[in-house]
């Protein structure tokens, strides 16, 4: 095997994404594979910095192009610094968000269109997931899960931002049918985490076993 696996977990805020990585954390553990966790924005000293710039609610002020021109500088400096050198090394990355989260939240919430595609291929060099599991749920549900005093910057959006971000990622989703997998993210943990899992199992069968 000459590469690793790429896994990225996609979907509106509030779809719980965090939870199913929780579980696949448990299962690669399990399975005796390793595998790096990881998230963006941030993911390194410089990617996490930049994090909290991109978040912070104090700046309202920042354009949509630099904003988008943040989250392609984090995401350059984590493939680099930790995405490529850990699948060259032959393990499985696990990463919160990744070039679609840009595509659909930029792209489409901010309507700055496909000069986000172009700019996020340049920063991640040709290193794009295997698979991408969209956790598919509405966002009125999705930021109601979430408590308005601890939304940060772009959580706190108007509901119609929310809607074209997941009207984006359905259409990126059929765009590239045989990397994404579309999970009802509306249904209970177990049954979701069941579905990644099995997805999981035939990629790994023949590549990892
Ligand atoms: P998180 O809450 O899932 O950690 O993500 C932080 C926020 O940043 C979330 O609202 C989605 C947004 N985001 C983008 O707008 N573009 C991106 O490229 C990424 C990675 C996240």
């Amino acid at each position: 095997m000459d590469r690793g696996l790429f896994i990225t977990l996609e979907g509106p805020d509030g779809s719980g994404k965090s939870t199913q990585i929780e579980y696949l954390r448990e299962y690669f553990h399990d399975q005796g594979i390793e595998t790096i966790l990881t998230r963006e924005p941030g993911g390194t000293e410089i990617g996490e910095k930049l994090r909290e710039i991109i978040l912070d609610k104090a700046n309202s002020d920042m354009c949509d192009m630099a904003e988008a021109l943040l989250y392609a500088a984090s995401r350059a400096q984590h493939v680099k610094q930790l995405i490529k050198p850990a699948l060259e090394a032959g393990k499985v990355v696990v990463c919160d968000r990744f070039i679609d989260s840009s595509i659909a939240y930029q792209g489409y919430g901010r309507k700055l269109g496909d000069a986000v595609r172009v700019i996020n291929e340049f920063a991640v060099d040709g290193c794009m997931p295997d698979i991408t599991f969209l956790l598919e749920l509405s966002p009125e549900i999705g930021k109601s899960r979430i408590k308005s005093e601890i939304q940060d910057r772009l959580e706190q959006e108007k509901i119609e931002f929310h809607n074209r971000v997941y009207a984006g990622y359905r259409e990126i989703a059929k765009f590239y049918p045989q990397r994404f997998v579309e999970i009802d993210a509306g249904r209970d943990k177990l049954t979701i985490k069941k579905d990644i899992l099995e997805c999981i199992e035939k990629i790994l069968t023949g590549r990892f076993f």
